[in-house]
């Protein structure tokens, strides 16, 4: 079920493969580095997910994939291009929603799109279809202060995808949302992404989310954040929720999630041994 009336961002070109090689970042200099000689790929039209403990370097790692953080080694490549450190080739949708708090629901989720020049005309009825699947329609004229976090998280979520760039990164995306809309919001997610054809790369803490999502999910260990696992998840799509019940899903869950518990008791006993050091 392809979301009908969904805004038609034009693709003429495949989203190429997003790849970083060994990067490395420490934050102070003598002190355990955030992240480690990570390297991973995003190819064309898949969608990938990274998962690990609280503050193991996602969204260091994020953001040097985005350009926004300069890695101290290690480079980032969008095809054969070398992107380290540039900031333009990724749709990113930020832990934290920063939405501008003088304007409107409406004139947030436009925002990417007043940058590049689009008319009024021709992104307003884009951002209102999207914001009529979100449940924000009704909102469109109120300022992000009167909203749930909820309604902040989706609306920024909005805004990303309107923006229209073939690489979506999104870290924890649903992190604000009560359970039961996480669900139907993950099913949408699905939809939006097979028909958008758009790489996504995805930071999440909930495994069965991750599984539920993605082609490959990779596994990063507690600070210093490495690479520690690539699982890769080869269950039929189009996706429903039954097939988080099936047999493959529930050992993949398993498998992973011995994996992130251990890392997160390595976390745990470097912030009991350094109070204060890790969060
Ligand atoms: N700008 C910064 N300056 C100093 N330390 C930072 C900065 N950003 C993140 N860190 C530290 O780097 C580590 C990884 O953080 P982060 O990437 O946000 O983890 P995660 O997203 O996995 O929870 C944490 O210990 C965090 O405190
Ligand atoms: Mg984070």
């Amino acid at each position: 079920m392809l979301a009908a009336g969904f805004p038609s961002v034009a693709r003429t070109v495949l989203p190429s493969t997003l790849q970083a090689d060994a990067i490395c970042k420490a934050f102070q200099r003598g002190k355990v580095p955030a992240v480690e000689q990570a390297s991973l790929t995003v190819g064309s039209g898949e969608f990938v997910s990274l998962v690990g403990p609280s503050g193991c370097g996602k969204s260091t790692l994020f953001n040097i994939v985005a350009g926004l953080i300069r890695p101290d080694e290690g480079r980032v490549t969008l095809g054969d291009q070398d992107v380290t450190g540039q900031t333009g080739h990724v749709g990113y949708m930020l832990q934290r929603d920063l939405l501008l708090p003088w304007r409107t629901v409406l004139n947030n989720v436009v925002l990417g799109l007043d940058v590049r020049g689009t008319s009024r005309q021709t992104s307003y009825p884009q951002a209102r279809t999207l914001l009529g699947r979100f449940g924000l329609l009704q909102h469109e004229g109120q300022y992000p202060a009167t909203l749930s976090g909820g309604m902040r998280q989706r609306c920024a979520m909005i805004r990303t995808i309107l923006y229209g760039s073939p690489i979506l990164l999104l870290d924890e995306p649903l992190s604000a949302l009560d359970a039961q809309t996480r669900l139907l919001m993950q099913e949408w997610i699905l939809e939006v992404w097979s028909s958008l054809g758009s790489s996504v790369f995805y930071i999440t803490h909930d495994l069965e989310e991750a599984l539920f999502l993605s082609d490959r999910v990779y596994i990063m260990s507690a600070r210093p954040g490495r690479i520690l696992e690539e699982v890769r998840v080869e269950l039929p799509r189009p996706r429903t929720s039954d097939v988080r019940i099936s047999p493959e899903f529930v050992a993949l869950k398993a498998r992973i999630m011995d994996v992130v518990r251990a890392q997160a008791q390595i976390a745990l006993a470097a912030e009991t041994d350094e109070p204060g050091g890790v969060a």
